[in-house]
Parts: C-alpha cells; sequence; structure tokens
C-alpha cells in the first residue's frame, strides 16, 4: 500500500495547488491513500469547514491539525460531526475534536492517522508520547497501519518519538516548521520517519507569508499584517510504502511538486 503524506498546506496558494497536483499525483504514484496536515489552510492560520470539504473533494482522505487548529472556530463543528479530521491527541480530553481519525485505502485496508504536538519552544501541551500510547490502544485492532503526525518546532522531540513508536507504527512524520529535511529513513521495526515533509503552499515566502511583511517587521519592530505569499507554490510531502498485512514500512520518499513538475505531470 502507498501513503501520500502531505505538509502543513498554506492559504489559498496551497489549497489551489493541492487541488490541482493531487489527483494527477494519486494517478501517477498509484497511491492508496492519502493525508494531509491543513492547520494553515485558511489565510494560513486554521481551517474552515469549507476548505475541510475542498480539501476531502481533492483527493484527501484523513486531516491532522497542528497548533492553529482552533484558529477559525467554525470548524469546531466540522471537528466534532466528520470523522476523517483529528486535533492534536495532547490536547486537554476536553478540548473540541476527535484523537484520531481512520479511512479504508483503495483496496479497503483501514489506516489511522493521529497527530501530537511537541513541547519544545511550543505552548505546553500534555505528553505526547504518553498521549501517543493511549491513541494506539483505543485504535486497537480498528487498524494496522497508523501514520502518526509529530507536529513539532524541534528535531528533537521528534527523533524522541519516532524512536519511541518505531516497530509500533507505520510511520512517524514531521510537519510545523514548513521546511522539509533530508533524513528520511524506515526505522528498526518498520516505521517510516522524517523530521519535516516541509508544506504546501507559496516557497516565495518566509514559511508562506510575504517576505516583505515578515522582513519589515524583523528589522524594524514596526508590526505589519503577515498576509499569506502567493509566488512559487509547491506540494511537499512524503510518499510510504506499506505492508498492508503487517503495517511495516518498506519504504519512504520525500516529494516536493512545482508548478513545472506539475505541468510534466499533466
Ligand atoms: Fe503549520
Ligand atoms: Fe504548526
Amino acid at each position: 500500500m502507498r501513503i501520500l503524506f502531505i505538509g502543513d498546506v498554506v492559504g489559498p496558494p496551497g489549497v489551489t495547488f493541492l487541488r490541482q497536483a493531487l489527483p494527477p499525483l494519486i494517478a501517477r504514484e498509484g497511491l492508496d491513500l492519502v493525508i494531509a496536515n491543513a492547520e494553515n489552510a485558511a489565510n494560513g492560520s486554521g481551517l474552515t469547514p469549507s476548505l475541510y470539504r475542498k480539501i476531502r473533494e481533492a483527493g484527501v482522505d484523513l486531516v491532522t491539525l497542528g497548533d492553529h487548529v482552533y484558529k477559525k472556530q467554525d470548524v469546531i463543528r466540522t471537528l466534532e460531526s466528520e470523522d476523517r479530521v483529528c486535533r492534536p491527541a495532547n490536547f486537554p480530553p476536553d478540548a473540541p475534536g476527535r484523537d484520531f481519525a481512520i479511512a479504508p485505502a483503495r483496496d479497503g485496508t483501514p489506516v489511522a492517522a493521529f497527530c501530537v504536538l511537541g513541547r519544545t519552544f511550543m505552548r505546553p501541551v500534555d505528553c505526547p508520547f504518553r498521549a501517543a500510547d493511549r491513541v494506539l490502544q483505543a485504535i486497537g485492532d480498528g487498524a494496522r497501519c497508523v501514520v502518526v503526525d509529530v507536529h513539532a518546532e524541534a528535531t528533537a522531540d521528534k527523533y524522541l518519538l519516532g524512536h519511541y513508536l518505531k516497530g509500533r507504527v507505520s510511520a512517524v512524520l514531521g510537519t510545523h516548521t514548513h521546511v522539509p529535511t533530508a533524513d528520511e529513513q524506515v526505522l528498526p521495526g518498520g516505521t517510516a520517519f522524517i523530521c519535516d515533509v516541509g508544506m504546501t503552499g507559496p516557497y516565495d515566502s518566509i514559511l508562506g507569508r510575504r517576505i516583505d511583511r515578515v522582513l519589515s517587521t524583523t528589522v524594524t519592530f514596526v508590526p505589519s499584517a503577515f498576509d499569506v505569499a502567493t509566488d512559487d507554490p509547491r506540494l511537499a510531502g512524503a510518499i510510504v510504502d506499506v505492508d498492508s498485512a503487517t503495517g511495516r514500512a518498506t519504504a519512504i520518499r520525500r516529494i516536493m511538486l512545482d508548478e513545472k513538475g506539475l505541468a510534466a505531470l499533466a
């Protein structure tokens, strides 16, 4: 089974490019299931019910989120009514939304996904390791293939979770920094790992935001609106091959598709 995991979809450029690129990508790569982190879909921060629909219609089976989960509060009704989207699992128990989500792959094999937030240079949250244990217990026999989105700032947080979960999940894949890393590997026990898959959005930017605005505010300390940038949209992610009988990953490959690549694909 071949799973595509897509990193932080940022604003209209990210959503638009995702909708253009995903259908041909699914066909070319023979993808069986697609997961995307959509925490930045709504103008760079949060997700709305209509954007959730659009992302799902583009071919995304499961949606994970991150620290920006509740920035657009409309999303709460989506989080409470839809079963293909989950909020970070190490949030307080009363936080709206589910801990994990399950969808069937093309051949019917159930695949589960959940996300946890890191604790370094981020708002304090519950322990991601204990949260992962709890979620895996809740998934139980519901899915043998489990993909974990580790939404964290620090690379060490991501490695620690990868090694904590190796042999217990199909993949531990990083998001949140919006910058892809080149450390993709399959850990012992068949757990695919990468620190960050990168963002799906405008790369002519500072992590998705307009360069001029972020730069002037950083240099002068005068606040400005960090609007989402527009140019050089790309889709970034990782493709993980998983043995559906065992849930073990056999390979992981980075993917970075730009407009040129999309033209060649179509
Ligand atoms: Fe993000
Ligand atoms: Fe984030």
